[in-house]
Formats: C-alpha cells, sequence, structure tokens
C-alpha cells in the first residue's frame, strides 16, 4: 500500500512539478503573446494614423488643387481691368477668412474645436503687432488660440521643450513660432522640432520639400495668399511673365516655387541681378518682398500689370510703406495690393485656412 500511497504521491509530485512547469511555460507563452500582441496593436494603431494622415493629406491636396492649381475662370482670358479699390483687396480677403470660419464651424459640428498655438519669443514690436492679428483673426473664425509669450532671454531648449509640449497636446492642431527670434536661437533648429502635421506655417523641410515636389501641404502662408489675391482679379498665371524680387526663405523662393507650379514664367530677382528695372518692367506679374520701402517705382511697372506688395516697412514717419511705391506704381499698373490691408490680412487668412485644415487632418475628418 506504500508503494501505491509513494507510487501515488510520486505520480501527484511528477504531475504537480509538470503543472507548475506547464503554468510557467504558459505564463512566459502568454506574455510573450501578449507582448506580440501589443506589438501589433501598436502597429495596427500607427498604420491606421498613417492610413489616416494619407486619407487627409489627399483631402488637404484636393484643396491645394483646387486653391492654387485650378485655372481662373476661362471667361477672364487675362488680366483684367484695372481694380485699384481697396475694397477688392478687401473682399478677396473676407472671402478666404469667410472659407476658414465655415471651415471652422463644420469641425465644430463635428465636436472638433481647432486651436491654434502662437509663440511669440521676445518684444520685437512688430512682431506683437503680427501676433495680437492672428489671434484676433483666429477669435472671429471662431478658432481656439493660444497665445503664449516667451522673454527675450528664452534659451533653445526652453523653447524646444515648449514646443515638445504642444507637439503633445491632442488638442493644439497648429503650431507657429513667430520669427525672427533672439540671435541665441537657432531658427532651423526651432522649425525643425515643429511636426509637420502642425506646422501651419508651411516652414517644416517636410512641407517645403512636398511644396517643391508638388504633392499636398500645408503652402507657406503668405505666398499662398499671394496667389490668392493674383487669382482673385481673375488673372490666369498659366503662360504670364512672373518676377519676384526678393529671395527669402519665408516668401521670395516659395512664392517662386507657387508661381512656377502655375506655369508661369518666373524670374526671381535679388541685390545681385543685373538689369533689374528691365526684367520687372517686362513682368506681367510683379512679387515685391524686398524690404526696402518705395524700392518698386513706376518705371518698374508694365501697364496693367499686377502688382502684389509684400514689403511692411515702418517709415521714419511712423506710419507702415510697402516695398512698392503706390502712387507711380498705381497709375501704371492693373492691379496693385495697398500696405497696410493687403498681403497682411490675406496671409493670416491663410494661417486659419491651414489651421483648419490641420484640425481635420489630425482628427481623420474632410472638411
Ligand atoms: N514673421 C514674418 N512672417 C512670418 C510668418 O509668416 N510666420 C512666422 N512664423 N513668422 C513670421
Amino acid at each position: 500500500m506504500a508503494f501505491f500511497d509513494n507510487f501515488s504521491k510520486k505520480v501527484q509530485d511528477v504531475a504537480f512539478v509538470a503543472a507548475e512547469k506547464a503554468q510557467q511555460v504558459a505564463a512566459v507563452a502568454g506574455e510573450k503573446a501578449n507582448a506580440v500582441a501589443d506589438k501589433a496593436k501598436i502597429e495596427y494603431e500607427m498604420a491606421a494614423e498613417r492610413r489616416s494622415m494619407d486619407k487627409n493629406y489627399r483631402a488637404l491636396g484636393e484643396w491645394y488643387v483646387s486653391t492654387l492649381e485650378g485655372d481662373a475662370p476661362e471667361a477672364v482670358a487675362d488680366i483684367v481691368a484695372a481694380i485699384k479699390d481697396s475694397q477688392e483687396n478687401l473682399a478677396a480677403y473676407e472671402a478666404a477668412k469667410a472659407e476658414a470660419a465655415a471651415e471652422a464651424a463644420a469641425l465644430k459640428a463635428k465636436g472638433i474645436e481647432p486651436c491654434l498655438a502662437v509663440i511669440l519669443v521676445g518684444e520685437n514690436p512688430a512682431s506683437q503687432v503680427y501676433v495680437r492679428g492672428k489671434v484676433k483673426d483666429c477669435g472671429e473664425c471662431g478658432i481656439k488660440s493660444l497665445e503664449l509669450r516667451m522673454p527675450e532671454t528664452t534659451t533653445q531648449e526652453e523653447l524646444l521643450a515648449k514646443i515638445a509640449e504642444l507637439a503633445a497636446d491632442k488638442t493644439v492642431n497648429g503650431i507657429l513660432v513667430q520669427l525672427p527670434l533672439p540671435k541665441q536661437i537657432d531658427e532651423h533648429a526651432v522649425i525643425d522640432a515643429i511636426p509637420p502635421e502642425k506646422d501651419v506655417d508651411g516652414f517644416s523641410p517636410v512641407n517645403v520639400g512636398r511644396m517643391q515636389t508638388g504633392q499636398p501641404c500645408f503652402l507657406p502662408c503668405t505666398p499662398a495668399g499671394c496667389i490668392r489675391m493674383i487669382e482673385s482679379t481673375g488673372t490666369k498665371i498659366d503662360g504670364k511673365n512672373a518676377v519676384v524680387i526678393g529671395r527669402s526663405n519665408i516668401v521670395g523662393k516659395p512664392a517662386a516655387l507657387l508661381l512656377l507650379a502655375k506655369n508661369a514664367t518666373v524670374t526671381v530677382c535679388h541685390s545681385h541681378t543685373a538689369n533689374l528695372k528691365e526684367i520687372c518692367a517686362n513682368a506681367d506679374i510683379l512679387v515685391a518682398a524686398v524690404g526696402r520701402a518705395g524700392f518698386v517705382t513706376g518705371d518698374m511697372v508694365k501697364p496693367g500689370a499686377v502688382v502684389i506688395d509684400v514689403g511692411i516697412n515702418r517709415g521714419a514717419d511712423g506710419k507702415l510703406h510697402g516695398d512698392v511705391n503706390f502712387e507711380e506704381a498705381s497709375a501704371v499698373a492693373g492691379y496693385i495690393t495697398p500696405v497696410p490691408g493687403g498681403v497682411g490680412p490675406m496671409t493670416r487668412a491663410m494661417l486659419m485656412k491651414n489651421t483648419t485644415q490641420a484640425a481635420a487632418m489630425q482628427n481623420g475628418v474632410a472638411i
């Protein structure tokens, strides 16, 4: 009996050890399976995010194409008759802003509140005015804004930490760092830190590269606004001689690229350009972005040309002046944008639209 007792005990022991081993194996296998399942889940979620992003980039692409690659109405075959009244500029800007407001309302109807974070480092008086304008337009379009002010002495690390915080915040759709920055901060490092999907300025290398290669992206607001201004006149850009004065990363270079994408023959002029006057006088479309008050004089404007003045220069008189001598140029041009009140408000309207698009994209909805 003892044998049987012992035997059965042995069997029990063996069974117990085996059961314990089996449990251990199962636990390890379970852990492994859980890890595999978790990894698969993360991969699935990432793929879903990528798919949603692609979908929304496509939606953004349609907007890009319709806004910036669509021809002006065929009926208006050439540069239209003079529209020198600044009311026309106002109408173009109001229309763009109304679109942004309608998009914000459509998002809100889906339970999404679009939000733009604007960071201002330091006390640059012009930047303060620009930031105030952006925040005001957000309010008027139904877009939430966060105005974040940081002192002139802010370090690059502090600014990058703030950007990282906003990048991780799902309720923030757009991040804009007002330029220029104090000299201790590397502008490129800051722009690189903004995730492309929240880069509503269109300055990040990804968006710049996508624009250059004709892919859907966030377009930089001032050049996009220039194109919209030109098209608001009924002018067909295709086949026109377009001259851009200035080659900054914010305006000159991207404006030239967008005009090229619309099949203009584009010349970029800068401080080393010979025969500047002659080149400008041959322009059907002249975009002035030099940053020098009254630089473009009447004799540099082709009769009937569309003149877009991007300059905002504070004169000794304390007033704002464009890069174009308005009095002289407006006597020759077919259309000319005023300063203030022309490109500036249109730039902000484009920023509003980029913000609503960012919110739509990040939430996987089309507007
Ligand atoms: N400073 C002058 N123009 C701009 C702009 O379009 N965006 C930013 N972030 N800073 C600027």
